[in-house]
């Protein structure tokens, strides 16, 4: 198994990419801030899929502009050998793994250009997070600007995110195919996360609940968003050890649903819990008002 090439810097990041443009391969990008799971695996297969024979660029970069606390961006758990291990099994080409320095010339104050990230920064995560998407569109556009990819896949597991990268390659122009991978579970349903290293045991039990309410509302969804949200609120009721930040459905674009659905109309339901001191998202595609197939 040979492993990824590993560079730090954009200068030999556009070396190692320039013949592999030249030859007009289609490249494959996944941007990440490291401790890859079960879950970042699966984006990369996804992204080798995409590129057929094209090189995929990884990149971990623990983004300081994204993170509200200096001490949860301290907290983040850098594992690179580990990750390097992961690229290698998964066939990545090209690990950039630059220092802040490289990201930031001129530093991660008010000296450097940002990304204003439009009215999707105001709502669900971006309630409690404020400025948390500021930092991720600003460096995700800095990243596509430094490896060009033709095309990049981020989860659904963070579908905000996700809605909000398409929302900016579409107001900018930036021409990269933004590709959105399913969540990675869990057997009993629970999303894999970076985050949920920080669960004991029983919190770990606990946090089944959420998968449990968004797929007792898909259940629900053909009576309609009313009686949906009702079943999905019927198993957090009966949940101990949750602390419930937000349970909403939306259009897939994260707008208000229109006031009577059709039949058949798709549209997504998110949530968002404490459990313990950890915090965790989720959510579900579900179709609202058509029987179940
Ligand atoms: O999803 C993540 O890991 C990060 O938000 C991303 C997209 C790599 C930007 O730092």
């Amino acid at each position: 198994m040979t492993g990824p090439a590993v560079v730090t810097t954009r200068a030999e990041l556009a070396a190692l990419l320039e013949p592999h443009r030249r030859a007009g391969a289609r490249i494959g990008f996944v941007p990440t801030m490291g401790a890859l799971h079960e879950g970042h695996a699966s984006l990369l297969r996804v992204a080798r899929e995409q590129v057929a024979g094209g090189p995929v660029v990884a990149s971990v970069f623990v983004n300081p502009t994204q993170f509200g606390e200096a001490a949860d961006l301290e907290r983040y758990p850098r594992t690179l050998e580990a990750d390097l291990e992961v690229c290698a099994r998964e066939g990545v080409a090209v690990v950039f793994a630059p220092e802040v320095a490289e990201m930031y010339p001129h530093g991660t104050g008010d000296d450097t250009v940002m990304v204003r990230p439009g009215p999707l920064a105001k709502v669900l995560e971006g309630r409690t997070r404020k400025g948390h998407y500021r930092g991720v569109l600003t460096v995700v556009a800095k990243l596509f600007g430094l490896v060009r990819p033709d095309v990049a896949v981020f989860g659904q597991k963070d579908y905000q995110q996700l809605v909000m990268i398409r929302r900016m390659v579409e107001d900018l122009c930036l021409g990269v195919e933004v590709v959105g991978a399913e969540t990675v579970r869990e057997p009993d349903g629970l999303a894999l996360s970076s985050r949920n290293v920080h669960l004991d045991e029983e919190q770990r039990r606990q946090a089944t609940a959420l998968s449990r309410t968004l797929y007792a509302a898909v259940e629900s969804a053909p009576y309609g968003p009313g009686p949906a949200l009702d079943a999905a609120r019927a198993v957090l009721r009966e949940s101990d050890g949750v602390d419930l930040d937000y349970l909403e459905i939306t259009t897939p674009d994260l707008g208000p649903l229109p006031e009577d659905p059709p039949p058949g109309y798709e549209a997504r339901i998110l949530i968002a819990a404490r459990v313990g001191t950890t915090r965790l998202i989720d959510n579900l595609p579900l179709i609202l008002g058509a029987p179940r197939a």
